[in-house]
């Protein structure tokens, strides 16, 4: 298996501000890379913003702002979101840099030199929301407006000459790819959903447009501007420097190993994409996962439905890591998930501050009150020791496959079932009782030790900030970090002095 690991996020619109629905992708796409870095990957992970296009150019307007100056303002707030969440990404790209252009172009020119592109006349549908084509049958009328069906986005009638892609003809190439490549397009549901729509027929794609200018020109015809979803796609060759496939990165990173996306733009990322790519003779990425939406009540959080939950808020009220953790705990990977005060507050509760929190504490100030800080050195194991160490190493396959499987829940109910159970030890095991067996005292805390450092490296990936201070205090830093050694349960030193460690998460009171 191959130990370079490529992961993306969908790259945003700078259309508005970023709400929940974007941090969601962007959290989970730094689990993976966060992840697979400490199984000695080597990891490149990209976000950034899709800044071309009628919807951007229609929102600059509207602030009687140019196009570019109003990308500049907004794709800040989203590179800045990105350090608000303490993501690992190795670079952010925006659509509108030299390097994005050149890439676009001259796949543009490959698909052109193949005659794969031809130029003709599109009348239809149009939604500038979705920046999406739809045929007669995917409009529903509500209200005297006219919208898509797949997203409620209002669509207008689009009459203009247009350069279309060729995408009939990879409708059947593209169900053998799927055939042959079982694992392109997860989860399961989705895969189907796809297949279906392809099967249904494909009609070749509008991919250029006449009528309005932001955009990157047509090489070979500047009245035209490449389609903003041809365009946003190639971000993800663009950045490891397509059109040089002699690169490092290039020739390191794709195909991609993973794009993870919403649910939303799946037909782009299983169907488009893939056909260009097929069409200029690249590989297709690996996989496309596409999760669910973030629910506020019942309905997608979006701009246009007025109910945006503000991750910045959220992160100002109760921190980061919770809200990390609350993601991708509580969100069943794959489906919809709701986002509620309560449960956050939860979440905060019993599993970080008690179940968590109260496990380090315990253990640590044990240790500084009896044992002078250091730790001790261990004498045999009982079979109650090797019971709760060895799990780690019973589930070390299940749980590499797990993240393979992009089975998050799962992964994270382990780690929540060893909480329980290292805790259950620290009781059950009574150290203070065992002042006058010093051997066995010794032992029992190093076995809680172990525990803590085996948990706090599983929960690296999700709560970064919060498990490196707590790995600390074995001076274990970042780049030390290696999920392989949860398997160990004799990785610390005996006689060195653990670091202090001050309280990890405050519990919400009721009334806060
Ligand atoms: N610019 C395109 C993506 C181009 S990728 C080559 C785009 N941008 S977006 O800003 O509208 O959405 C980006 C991502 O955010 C999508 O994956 C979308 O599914 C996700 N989310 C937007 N709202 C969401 C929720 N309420 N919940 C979860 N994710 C959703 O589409």
């Amino acid at each position: 298996m191959s130990k370079n690991f490529y992961i993306t996020t969908p790259i945003y619109y700078p259309s508005a501000k970023p709400h929940m629905g974007h941090a969601y992708s962007s959290i989970v796409a730094d689990f993976f890379a966060r992840i697979m870095k400490i199984q000695g990957f080597n990891v490149f992970f990209l976000t950034g913003t899709d800044e071309h296009g009628q919807k951007i150019q229609r929102a600059a307007e509207k602030k009687g702002m140019d196009p570019l100056s109003f990308c500049n303002e907004i794709s800040k707030t989203f590179r800045n979101l990105s350090k608000t969440l303490n993501l690992s990404n190795t670079d952010f790209i925006r659509t509108t840099e030299p390097r994005h252009a050149k890439s676009v172009t001259n796949l543009w020119k490959i698909l052109e030199n193949k005659d794969e592109i031809y130029l003709s006349k599109y009348s239809g549908w149009y939604s500038v929301s979705d920046e999406a084509f739809y045929s007669e049958d995917e409009i529903s009328i509500s209200n005297g407006t006219k919208n898509a069906k797949i997203s409620g986005s209002p669509v207008e009638w689009v009459e203009e000459e247009s350069y279309f892609f060729r995408l009939s003809k990879w409708q059947e190439p593209l169900l053998k790819f799927y055939l042959d490549n079982p694992k392109f397009i997860l989860p399961e549901s989705r895969k189907n959903e796809v297949i279906s729509f392809v099967k249904g027929g494909l009609k070749d794609l509008s991919v250029s447009r006449k009528s309005f200018s932001w955009g990157i020109k047509v090489p070979s015809n500047n009245a035209h501007v490449i389609y903003v979803w041809l365009d946003a796609l190639t971000n993800y060759i663009s950045a490891l420097n397509y059109p040089n496939e002699n690169h490092q990165l290039y020739k390191e990173f794709w195909p991609a190993t993973m794009h993870l996306i919403g649910k939303d733009i799946l037909r782009f990322h299983a169907v488009y994409w893939p056909a260009f790519l097929l069409a200029a003779d690249i590989s297709p990425p690996m996989r496309i996962y596409s999760h669910g939406w973030i629910l506020s009540g019942e309905e997608k959080m979006s701009k246009s439905k007025g109910n945006i939950l503000d991750p910045i808020e959220i992160i100002k009220k109760y921190g980061l890591d919770p809200l990390r953790y609350y993601l991708l705990k509580e969100v069943s990977f794959g489906n919809d998930g709701n986002i509620s005060k309560e449960k956050l507050e939860s979440c905060i509760n019993s599993d970080l501050a008690n179940n968590y929190g109260n496990l380090c504490q315990r253990v640590i100030s044990f240790i500084e009150k009896n044992l002078n800080s250091l730790i001790p050195e261990k004498d045999v194991f009982h079979s109650d020791d090797l019971k709760v160490l060895n799990i780690y190493k019973d589930n070390y396959n299940k749980l590499t496959k797990d993240i393979d499987n992009q089975e998050i829940n799962s992964y994270v109910n382990f780690i929540i079932d060893q909480l329980f159970s290292a805790n259950k030890y620290f009781n059950d095991q009574e150290p203070w009782k065992k002042k006058d067996n010093i051997k066995r005292l010794n032992t029992i805390i190093y076995v809680s030790l172990e525990l803590i450092r085996k948990i706090s490296i599983l929960l690296y990936p999700i709560i970064p900030e919060s498990s490196l201070k707590v790995l600390n205090i074995f001076n274990i830093s970042k780049d030390k970090i290696n999920l392989n050694s949860i398997v160990d349960n004799d990785y610390l030193n005996s006689k060195s002095k653990i670091n202090k460690i001050n309280i990890l998460f405050n519990k919400i009171e009721k009334n806060d």
